[in-house]
């Protein structure tokens, strides 16, 4: 009786102590990977736009399109969602029109035609005020 009492609990001590050592090994290598991984947060970048702007104009930097309506401005990528390629804005479409591979945008940043799957990024906007400058303030 004793003899198999102890014949099932070596596996089993056994068994323990491979999960125990495989625990160890976990943690000890965690904080390796999580170095490996570690990302340092990017700083937000502000885009000064001083450039006079009238109600349904359009603003275009590099990096975003900035509209003027009766009531809001806001801003949006102008980097493409399907592979990267800067995206012009059509006036007689009212659109965001992706030169590679067609995709469209509207204003707004939604996906509605081609490749691209994503909707556009959209940045926020603030209106300068408390200085001598006019215009406004987009961060990237
Ligand atoms: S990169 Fe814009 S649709 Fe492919």
């Amino acid at each position: 009786m004793k003899q198999q009492l102890e014949g099932g609990r070596r596996p089993f001590l056994e068994k323990g102590w491979g999960w125990i050592k495989l625990a160890a090994a976990a943690a000890l290598c965690y904080p390796f990977f999580r170095f490996l991984s570690f990302q340092v947060p990017r700083k937000p970048r502000l885009e000064k736009v001083t450039q006079k702007l009238k109600v349904g104009d359009v603003y275009l930097a590099p990096e975003f399109a900035l509209f003027l309506d009766k009531s809001k401005v806001w801003a949006v990528s102008r980097t493409c969602t399907h592979l990267g390629c800067r995206l012009n804005y059509s006036e007689e479409n009212h659109l965001l029109i992706c030169p590679c591979h067609q995709s469209k945008f509207t204003v707004d940043g939604k996906r509605i035609a081609g490749p691209a799957k994503r909707n556009l990024a959209q940045f926020p906007v603030e209106k300068m005020s408390g200085t001598s400058e006019q215009g406004y303030i987009v961060t990237l």
